[in-house]
């Protein structure tokens, strides 16, 4: 097992985030791409904190689950790390290297590449991209760091589940791999520029801009719509559980939209907009053409409208399979209509998932 390890063999996306397991399995026929099968499986609260594993048996269980109702055949599996707090980096490295020569000299290295890297707990790894545009004596290599422990916890919840992790990816490649797909949502003139795509799921708002189709800054704060849920359960006297359905399927009181739904959906387009502004104050800093917005937040009535207006800029909400479902009168097609259903009312928490499965195609 190896990051970024070349899929030959068909993967599965498997996304263990704070709220659930999701798995999805693609398939590819020229360049389309079309959804086999897909599932997601609630966790109990606080099994995953923080995209740290606490509770390893019951995502193993929940994984077990997503399994079993997907009738996937696939054995192997691609699941993601967030990274430590940096970004992946692409530095030169002489040509002629080996890869046990370029693993010893990124080690005596990695410090001033990584500054914030611990080597007791933290573990790397690299990909030679190939020869550097300036100098042929050269080669670009993409190194990314991420904690050792998080990758084995992920590890093993796959196994337990009878699932090998072919391949360990990190959660901004995941990303940006599915833009790929959230791409085709965007008028072509604008795919290669720069566009913000922000995941607003349970407890993580991250926000990712990629230009031309690259990663060039991430950023995650602590806010999600576990923050609405709190507020339904408080001020309705009901549990987590039934607070988290009322919000999803509209069954909540007179009253919520004035007095819960639209403040927190202010508190949705602060949050965008200082995450914005932080950008625009970094070194990577451009104009931006357009937002996705993705992870459950983004399945909030109007949302897109609300922040377009606010900020004044494009918004969708990512749907990354939207050529799939579109593709009605294709009669080969493998989606049975109620799949297409729950999969256009799931598709903005699949980006990662997606970004995963994706690799089944490199
Ligand atoms: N229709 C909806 N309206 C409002 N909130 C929704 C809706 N559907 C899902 N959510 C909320 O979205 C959140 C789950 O989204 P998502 O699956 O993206 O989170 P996650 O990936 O598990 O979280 P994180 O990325 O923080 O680990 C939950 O808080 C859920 O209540
Ligand atoms: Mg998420």
């Amino acid at each position: 097992m190896s990051w970024f390890k070349r899929g030959k063999t068909a993967v599965l996306g498997i996304d263990i985030s704070s709220s659930a397991v999701k798995l999805l399995e693609l398939s590819k026929n020229g360049t389309d791409y079309r959804v086999e099968s897909y599932e997601v499986e609630p966790l109990p609260i606080d099994a995953v904190v923080d995209k740290n594993i606490v509770d390893i048996d019951s995502v193993a269980d929940a994984l077990k689950k997503t399994i079993r109702k997907s009738k996937t055949k696939l054995k192997h599996a691609c699941v993601a790390v967030a990274g430590t707090s940096v970004l992946p980096k692409t530095i030169q490295m002489p040509a002629d290297l080996s890869d046990k020569e370029m693993e010893e000299e990124i080690i005596d290295r990695i410090d001033q590449i990584f500054p914030s890297y611990e080597p007791e707990k933290d573990s790397f790894d690299f990909e030679v991209l190939g020869e550097n545009a300036d100098s042929p004596l050269e080669v670009d290599v993409l190194l990314a760091a991420s904690q050792s422990e998080k990758v084995e916890d992920r590890v093993e919840v796959l196994a337990q589940a009878g699932l090998k992790a072919s391949i360990v990816d990190l959660e901004v490649f995941a990303t940006e791999n599915a833009y790929v797909l959230l791409s085709k949502q965007l008028p072509k003139k604008v795919r290669d520029k720069t566009v913000a795509i922000i995941d607003i799921g349970a407890t993580m708002t991250t926000l990712n801009i990629l230009s031309n189709y690259r990663s060039i800054y991430k950023q995650e704060q602590n806010f999600g719509g576990k923050e609405l849920t709190n507020e339904i359960k408080n001020r309705y006297g009901l549990s987590y559980e039934e607070a988290g359905n009322a919000k999803r399927n509209g069954s909540v009181p007179d009253g919520y939209k004035i007095d819960i739904l639209d403040p927190f959906k202010q508190a949705m387009v602060q949050q965008i907009s200082r995450a914005l502004q932080l950008f625009s104050l970094s070194s990577a800093s451009r104009d931006i053409t357009s937002i996705i917005l993705a992870g459950g937040c983004a399945s909030i009535e109007e949302i897109d409208q609300t922040v377009e207006n606010s900020l004044n800029i494009k918004t969708y909400i990512a749907n990354p399979f939207s050529m799939s479902v579109s593709n009605k009168k294709d009669s080969n097609t493998h989606l049975k209509a109620s799949m297409a259903k729950r999969l256009s009312k799931d598709a903005p928490t699949l980006v990662i998932a997606c970004g995963l499965a994706l690799r089944s195609f490199d």
